[in-house]
Order: structure tokens, then sequence, then C-alpha cells
């Protein structure tokens, strides 16, 4: 019976592509590998012929993407014989270093703005072990500390301002490339930091420079409204919107990502609040996935431009879902508005219930 070999993480597949020695001690949980799922009842509902493909990565071993850098940025800080990591972070940047830092027997600390962060991602940050610092004040304020506070303290800052964050992250492009045997036409993605838009065209680019592929998708990186600043050409001090992940006025990879914006001859747009979350549902109603809000975001944006036909038919276009719905079951349950129902525990309301409900 012919097996295939174990898969073992991204930075073991892809170790001739990044800053990886030999004797490397890894920290991996076995990030990467995520699926890509053809949508089928989206495009049709469209009414437009178009390919439509999402990333899932939310189903990264901490249930998003930032596995992929982390696993990166934890094995480089354990290398250099770091004890302890920091991160500044809307929830899933928390949830992933504490993870990995779990594994590799350090301390993880992180700072997240009171409130303002999903359910799911505290519970992870917090069951891990992290030593979670609530902050009186948003991510840009949490960030900006981190920065301050990294540079007197023997900790390792594993924001996407450590560079062996993007190169991780840069191997979900490799991926995709890998499935489509192309590069897509359109790659859509939520826009917080910027860090991650950054890291896929470093990814993309790369294949293209070696001559994997012959072309590089546009980028489109969709911002929500209320936190909006590539839209408003200016930094935006109180951000605000129900995808709590982007809540994010002052990217830290600015410049990178207009770079990659010109470069790819993509572009930046918004959406609203309520279009984020009628994209988190449709997805979940009419293709069976289940992403975070701020992941919705790409689909939001991607599904406008297509409708405008801006992104033209016969397109190849793939959304990044950067998280995973559990991350904030608070949202999701808040959207359902039939509720459920109760019953007796007995056959015949439980049988009515049934017969009323089926179509
Ligand atoms: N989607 C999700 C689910 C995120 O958690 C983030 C960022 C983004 C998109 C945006 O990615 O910053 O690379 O442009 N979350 C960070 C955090 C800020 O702290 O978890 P980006």
């Amino acid at each position: 019976m012919p097996f295939r070999p174990r898969y073992t993480g991204l930075i073991n597949k892809y170790r001739d592509r990044l800053p990886i020695h030999d004797d490397t001690r890894l920290i991996s949980l076995g990030e990467g590998n995520t699926p890509l799922i053809r949508l089928s009842n989206i495009p049709r509902e469209l009414g437009k012929d178009v390919d439509i493909y999402v990333k899932y990565e939310g189903l990264n071993p901490t249930g998003s993407f930032k596995d992929r850098g982390m696993t990166m940025a934890v094995t480089k800080a354990v290398e250099a014989g770091s004890k302890a990591v920091i991160c500044a972070s809307t929830g899933n940047t928390s949830a992933s270093a504490a993870a990995y830092a779990a594994r590799a027997g350090i301390t993880a600390f992180v700072l997240i703005p009171e409130g303002k962060i999903a359910l799911g991602k505290l519970a992870q940050a917090m069951i891990h072990g992290a030593v979670v610092l609530q902050i009186r004040g948003n991510f840009d304020e949490g960030m900006q500390l981190v920065k301050e506070v990294g540079e007197n303290t023997p900790v390792t800052i594993v924001n996407s301002i450590n560079p062996f964050r993007l190169q991780g992250q840069k191997t979900a492009a490799f991926e995709i490339v890998e499935e489509l045997e192309r590069a897509p036409d359109f790659h859509c993605l939520p826009v917080g930091n910027a860090g991650n838009i950054t890291a896929h065209w470093m990814g993309y680019s790369e294949y293209f420079e070696h001559g994997i592929v012959n072309s590089r998708p546009k980028m489109l990186g969709y911002q929500a409204a209320g936190s909006a600043p590539f839209m408003r050409g200016a930094m935006v001090d109180n951000p605000d919107t129900v995808a709590t992940a982007i809540r994010i006025g002052h990217p830290q990879s600015w410049d990178k990502a207009w770079k990659v914006n010109k470069e790819s001859q993509g572009w930046f747009d918004e959406c609203t609040d309520e279009e984020i979350l009628a994209a988190q549902k449709l997805l979940t109603e009419k293709e069976g996935v289940f992403c975070e809000p701020a992941s919705a975001t790409s689909l939001a944006g991607a599904m406008r431009d297509i409708r405008s036909g801006k992104i033209p038919e016969g397109s190849t276009i793939v959304c990044t879902l950067t998280g995973h719905g559990l991350k904030d079951p608070d949202t999701a349950i808040s959207q359902c508005t039939e509720g459920v129902i109760t019953v007796d525990a007995k056959l015949g309301p439980v049988r009515e219930a049934i017969v009323s409900n089926l179509s």
C-alpha cells in the first residue's frame, strides 16, 4: 500500500525557500497545507462566469493564518536563544504566539485591546498560558508600546514587523500556485496591518522570478470602512468595525503595501460592516464555510467588484479566509435571527417542529 510522507508543517516543506539551517530546532504544529475550496453556489448566484476559490486559513492549528508566520518567528526566536516573545494583537496573533511559545517552552506576553477581541481568541491566549495584558486602548497603542518595550527588554517581538513572520506567510502563495498550477488573476485579502498582503506578494513574486509561474495576480486589499487608512490615504486614529481583527488605524506595513498595490496593479477598497457580515453569512449558508467577520471582507469586496465588472468575467480569483468562524461565536450568534427552537423532550413536539420546517 502506498503511503505518503507525513506532513510536518510548512518550514519542512519549504525549507529551501526559508531562512532556516539544517540543524535548526523547528517549533511547529503542522501549520499550512490548508484547503483551497472552489465555490460553487455563490458564483452561480452572482450570475457571472468567474472561478472563485477560498483559501481556508482558519484550518491552521490555532485557527488563523498567523500560524504560518508564527512557526517561523518562534523557531528563529528560540534559535537566537530568546526566552520570551511579545506581541500586540487584535486576537489572532496573540492566540498563535501563545500556542507556539507553549510548544517551545518559552513565555508569551500579549497586549490586547480591552473588550475588543473575540471570545475564542481570548480563551486561546489564556489557556495556552500567555501573560495577557489587557490595555485600556486600541491595537495601535498596544503596538507602539510593544515596540518601546522591545527596545530594552529581553523579549522578541513577533508581530509582523518581525521579518520572519512574512517569510512564513509567503508560503500560502506557494500552496495556491501549486494547486492551481498557475497564479490566480486576482488575489483578495482583508487588510489590517497589511503584513499578509505583503507576504503573499513576496510568495508570488518569488515563484515568478524563479520561473515557476509566468504571471502574478493583481492584489486586492479590502478594509473595513471604519478602519480604512489605505482608503483615506492617511492613518486613522479611532478605528472601529465589527471585524475586530482588522480594527487597525496605523498599519505597520504601510509603505510595503502601497508598493504591492503599485507593482501588482491592484487596488484597495473598503466594505461596510453590513457587507462584511452579509458575506460571512452567505459563505456559511451557501457554501458551508465558516470564517470570522474580518476574513469575509475579502469575499465581500470581491463580490462587489465581480458584480460591477471591475473583476472581469473569465477571471480566476482567490480570496483568503484568514480566520475560523469559531473565533468569534458572539458575532455569529447575533446574526442568526431564527434563533433555536426549544421543545419538550417528547416525540410529538419534536416531530411537529421538524414537519413544519421541512421545505
Ligand atoms: N484577518 C484576520 C482574521 C486577522 O486576524 C488579521 C490581523 C487580518 C485579517 C489582517 O492581516 O494585519 O496582515 O493585514 N490580525 C492581527 C492580530 C492584527 O493581532 O491578530 P494583516
